[in-house]
Order: structure tokens, then C-alpha cells, then sequence
């Protein structure tokens, strides 16, 4: 949450900050602002609500940014004091001369707050983002040296943080420190950067630097320092990122989700050929790491937060039949304040797209100081969440740019089968799943098919959109599908969206069932297909409006349906794999219809780097 940019170098410091911060819109968007440092003078330009807005003030104020040299940025996700002018970052020292933008919490901030206003420092902010830069700015009146002063302040602090931090008096340098929170630094030439993450750094350099927890960087214009806390140089290794700037764009679609579902075939092909070169061959590793002791596991745990979660609750499904291990879900919220019953015959999962998810990283922390055998699933390889374990599987679904996850979730899926049959093969030294892994191969294009007519899955979001109520209804397999339905109409149209398992409706939820609700059963051939088309009939006989999404024709005529979108049949524990593209469309097209900003839904982000 939060994103932070900084720039020392010859180019227009405003445009490369803009820039930057355009790219990781995508981590809040509440408010932002930039400051400069030009000729021993901080200017600091600030605007709430969306970027936007401080695109036109940067417009106004052009001329006067001509002449600066170094700058930082913030884009807010606010989380302490609301989304105005005076909580949006930078933040300034009260003689105007120390700036500094944050992402992260400081958790001590109402203590230290009260010991610095009682020395006199004046607050102009609810944020706790205001104590640092007070903090660092007490501190540097006593050693007059910038570096010196951000050590001292830092072993102050509690929590999470990411910072940038320039002094008027100091134009050669910003200095850069995090902890619990990421930060990288980009190399260039005769200029270097900073930021919260890759996107902010497409298009301008591919040389990036990792800072670890407790390092930190004196960035100059021509090299970049990185230290300690006790102030010993560190030597860092400059690493090479792949990524060009046509991840970042929207590529002709409406909106980056439109596009990243339509990158679902591509990146499934990817994966199978990597993981599953021939289907009568055991599931490959490739590059994967992957060392765990399965003789020792006893109970198997995932642990993950949203969509993440859903993903999981699939692999329950399939990994207890598969591997013969009990297999828990629990929300890394609730998993971090529970009674904590891991132990070495635990496998711990964490499952997170982003790999900065605060309430996961500290679930599979906790798990790991409770010696679990841990693996880590992400999407982003040097993300956070990856020095805990070595055994990081790599999602490879490319930068997901929409707020609202879509391709990330199917990599999710794809991942854990391979995985879960990986483990199965290693447990029983064998080779399995034949047809299953047969009929993975037949997916990606079954995906196109549905993608290649997008027509009923339009009308009927476009019909959903009319609904206040939406009750997704699901059993087995189908139901964390339901879920993740449910999760995505809300998050981008807003409508009350809600999944149960169906044999639960006549426990309650049918109370709310009348004309004026629409239901969606997800219905996949199988065991308990019957049962969930019983449960429809009990959602009819309260006039509730059905539409259905199955994989069984017969169901595009039932009288049972109002409407009814049939996609193509396969096993059903693949079945997710598939019935997840109908699920992010109608969604997608229901907050269209509805005008929605579909990629960057109101008070959400996509990293929530906070508790
Ligand atoms: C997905 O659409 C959501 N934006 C959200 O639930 C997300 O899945 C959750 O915050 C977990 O994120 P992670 O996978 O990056 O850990």
C-alpha cells in the first residue's frame, strides 16, 4: 500500500517522478504528491483524490520545477488521518528543509509523537508519517548529516517502513531505507532511482539493486552507497530484470482486467509446457526450488488472503485425495492471532500474488519460528514474502497490473495442481494423474473458446449490474470458484455479492431470497451436480432470478434458468481452471455496464502491506 518514487539525475525530475508513480497507481490512490529539491530549496506539490489531480497542479507549476535535480513521490492508500492535502505525503520538517515519503506503519508513532511535540516540533498531519520526519529531523540537528540522522531515527521506530528522504543541504544525495516493506533501487546512467516496485522503473532502467530490511542506500547521481545500521558499506549485486514496457500497457483493451483475463490461455500453455512437458512423464520441477521432507508432514496448512485464499481452499479439494494429508485454510489474518499448533510435521503454504501481503508474510514468519516446513507461492519472485523460505514456486502470470486479480488467480490454480501432483508422485514414487494431466493440456484452448464469443457473458453482466443483492451458490470443488465470483463482482461494481455453499441456503440465507435477488449456481458435472440443481429449485420456488453458469448443455434449455452460460465440459477437479474466466467476466462487464473504474476500484490496493 502506498507506493514511493525518487530521482537524482539531469532529467525533468517531475516528469520521471510523475512517471513513476502513474506505474504504481495500482498500490493506492487516494492521494500523492512530489517534492524537489532545487537549489537548497524544498518545493513540495501535493493533491488528493486521483493522480490526476497532481498532474494538473504539476501543469501550473511546470516552470518552477525546471531547475531541480532530485526529487521523491508518494502515492497514499491512506491508512492513518483521511485522504486530504495535509495527510498526503511528502512530508516536510517544520523549518522546510528535511522531506520524506513513507509506506508502512509506524507503530509507535503516538508515543513519539507526544515526546516530540512536547520539544517543541509542530504537527501538521494525522498520519503517523509525520513523527518520522520530525524524528529525523531532531536528529539531524544534533550530527548535521543526513545519513548519520536516518540511522539514529530508524532505531527509534517500531513497524513497517519504506522511505525516501532528501535535505535541502544536501543536494548530492537521497537516502533511501525500508523495513518490512519493499524498496528497490534502479541503476542508470549518470542517474539512479528509487521505488517501491518494478513497474515504476519500466522504460527507464533494467538494472535494479534489492534493498534487505535494515540497509540503506545514499543515492547519488552518479553511484549508489549501501550500508548498515552501523554505517559498513555493503556489496550489493546488481541484478538484470526482464521486464519491457508492453507489460505495463494496456495493449488496446478497456481496461488492464479485460486484458489480463485474455492473457489466461497464453500463460496457462507457459506453465503446462514447463512443469508438464509430456503428460506421460512425471510433473517436472524446472526451475522451481522446491526441498521438502513429505515423510515428516502430518498436516498441511495454506495460508493466504483474498483471492489467494480462494485458490487455496481449490487445492484443499484436491491435494487431501491426492496426497492423503489433512489440509487446513485459514485466512493469514486469523492464522497470526490463533492458538499456534504448527510444528515441524506441518507443511506451512503461503499463497500471495504479490508476495508484500502483511497478514501472510507474518503467518508463514510465525509458522517458520515454529520450525514448519514452509512453501511459498508467488508472483513475484523478489518480493518480500520470499526470504522466508527457499522453496519459492513462481506463478509466472506476468505483472498484474488491475487491481482485481484474474490472472494471477488462474496461475494460482495452475501452480497448485502441479504442485499438489508433484508432491503425490514424490510421496508414492510413481507416476500419476495420466488423464487428468491429459486433459490439462486440452484447457488453454478451451479457454479461447469461451474468450472467442464474449456475447451471453456480456448480456448477463450487463443484466447482474441491474441487481442489489447476488447470492453465488456453489458445492465441492465449485464453491471457492463461487467465492472468488462473489469477491470479484463486489470489489469492482460494488453490488452486495455473497456465496454460500447451497446446501446452506435453507439454513438462512434463503430468508433473503425474493424477486428482487439474482442467484448464480456454478454447477459442474459431477458429485454433487444433482444436489446443487436441488438447491436451485428451492432459490425458483422463492422467485429468485437464476443464472446459471454450468458445463452441462442440457442446462442452456432448463426451465429451471432464467439464463444459463454453458462453457465446455472437463474433469471436475479441473473444472475451476475454466469456470474462473465466466466468473471475471461477468464481473467486469457488470462494472462496466455500471461505469465503474474498473482497474482501480474505490478504497482498495493491491499490496496490502499493512495488518
Ligand atoms: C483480489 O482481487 C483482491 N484485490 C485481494 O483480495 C487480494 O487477492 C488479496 O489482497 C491478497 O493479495 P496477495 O495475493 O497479493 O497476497
Amino acid at each position: 500500500m502506498c507506493g514511493i518514487v525518487g530521482y537524482i539525475g539531469n532529467n525533468a525530475v517531475a516528469d520521471v517522478l510523475l512517471n513513476g508513480l502513474k506505474n504504481l497507481e495500482y498500490r493506492g490512490y487516494d492521494s500523492s504528491g512530489i517534492a524537489l529539491n532545487d537549489n537548497h530549496t524544498i518545493e513540495v506539490y501535493k493533491a488528493s483524490g486521483k493522480l490526476g489531480n497532481l498532474y494538473q497542479l504539476y501543469a501550473k507549476h511546470q516552470p518552477q520545477m525546471a531547475n531541480a535535480h532530485q526529487g521523491i513521490g508518494h502515492i497514499r492508500w491512506a491508512t492513518h488521518g483521511k485522504a486530504t492535502i495535509e495527510n498526503a505525503h511528502p512530508h516536510i520538517s517544520n523549518d522546510g528543509k528535511l522531506v520524506l515519503v513513507h509506506n508502512g506503519i509506524i507503530e509507535n508513532y503516538k508515543e513519539l509523537r507526544n515526546k516530540l511535540e512536547n520539544q517543541g516540533f509542530v504537527f501538521h498531519s494525522e498520519t503517523d508519517t509525520e513523527t518520522a520526519v520530525h524524528l529525523i529531523d531532531r536528529e539531524y540537528k544534533l550530527c548535521h548529516n543526513l545519513e548519520t540522522a536516518v540511522i539514529r531515527a530508524i532505531k527509534q521506530l517500531k513497524g513497517a517502513f519504506a522511505f525516501c528522504i532528501m535535505h535541502a543541504d544536501e543536494t548530492d544525495k537521497i537516502i533511501a531505507v525500508r523495513k518490512n516493506a519493499p524498496l528497490i533501487i534502479g541503476i542508470g546512467k549518470d542517474e539512479n532511482f528509487i521505488a517501491s516496485d518494478i513497474p515504476a522503473l519500466i522504460g527507464k532502467t533494467n538494472q535494479i539493486l534489492h534493498l534487505n530490511d535494515e540497509e540503506i542506500a545514499i543515492v547519488h547521481k552518479s553511484h549508489v552507497e549501501v550500508k548498515d545500521t552501523k554505517g559498513n558499506t555493503l556489496n550489493k549485486t546488481i541484478e538484470k530484470i526482464e521486464f519491457s514496457p508492453e507489460v505495463i500497457s494496456k495493449a488496446g483493451y478497456k481496461h488492464f482486467m479485460l486484458k489480463e483475463i485474455n492473457e489466461q490461455p497464453a500463460i496457462l500453455r507457459k506453465i503446462l509446457q514447463k512443469h508438464l512437458p509430456k503428460a506421460e512423464d512425471r510433473v517436472a520441477l524446472a526451475d522451481s526450488k522446491l526441498n521438502i521432507d513429505l515423510s515428516q508432514v502430518r498436516n498441511i496448512t495454506f495460508v493466504a488472503c483474498g483471492t489467494s485464499l480462494h485458490a487455496a481452499y481449490i487445492a484443499k479439494a484436491t491435494w487431501e485425495k491426492w496426497l492423503n494429508i489433512p489440509v487446513e485454510v485459514v485466512a493469514a489474518s486469523e492464522f497470526i492471532y490463533r492458538y499456534n499448533l504448527t510444528d515441524e510435521h506441518s507443511l506451512v503454504i503461503g499463497i500471495s500474488q504479490s508476495g508484500e501481503t502483511a497478514d501472510t508474510i507474518t503467518a508463514i514468519k510465525q509458522a517458520k519460528e515454529h520450525n514448519a516446513q514452509l512453501i511459498i507461492l508467488t508472483n513475484r519472485e523478489d518480493s518480500s514474502i520470499t526470504h522466508y523460505s527457499a522453496n519459492v514456486i513462481p506463478l509466472e502470470a506476468g505483472i498484474e497490473v488491475s487491481v482485481a486479480a484474474t490472472k494471477s488467480f488462474m496461475a494460482q490454480l495452475a501452480a497448485l495442481y502441479w504442485t499438489g501432483m508433484y508432491l503425490s508422485e514424490q510421496k508414492d514414487n510413481q507416476n500419476k494423474f495420466l488423464p487428468l494431466k491429459r486433459e490439462l493440456y486440452e484447457i488453454p484452448a478451451l479457454m479461447e473458446e469461451i474468450l472467442s464469443d464474449l456475447s451471453d457473458i456480456k448480456r448477463m453482466g450487463e443484466k447482474l449490474s441491474k441487481f442489489k443483492q447476488i447470492f453465488y451458490i456453489a458445492r465441492g470443488i465449485m464453491l471457492p470458484i463461487a467465492m472468488e465470483g462473489a469477491l470479484k463482482i463486489k470489489e469492482i461494481s460494488y453490488i452486495n455479492a455473497n456465496a454460500y455453499a447451497s446446501g446452506e441456503l435453507k439454513h438462512g440465507p434463503i430468508a433473503l431470497l425474493d424477486k428482487d435477488t439474482a442467484v448464480i449456481p456454478v454447477l459442474a458435472q459431477g458429485a454433487v451436480y444433482e444436489k446443487t440443481l436441488s438447491n436451485c429449485e428451492e432459490a425458483k420456488a422463492r422467485q429468485a432470478n437464476i443464472f446459471a453458469l454450468s458445463n452441462n448443455d442440457k442446462d442452456k434449455e432448463a426451465a429451471l434458468f432464467d439464463e444459463a452460460i454453458i462453457i465446455p465440459e472437463v474433469a471436475e477437479d479441473l473444472s475451476p481452471l475454466l469456470m474462473c474466466l465466466p466468473l471475471q467476466l461477468l464481473a467486469y462487464f457488470a462494472a462496466d455496464e455500471l461505469g465503474r473504474e474498473i482497474d482501480q476500484p474505490r478504497n482498495l490496493a493491491k499490496s496490502v502491506t499493512v495488518e
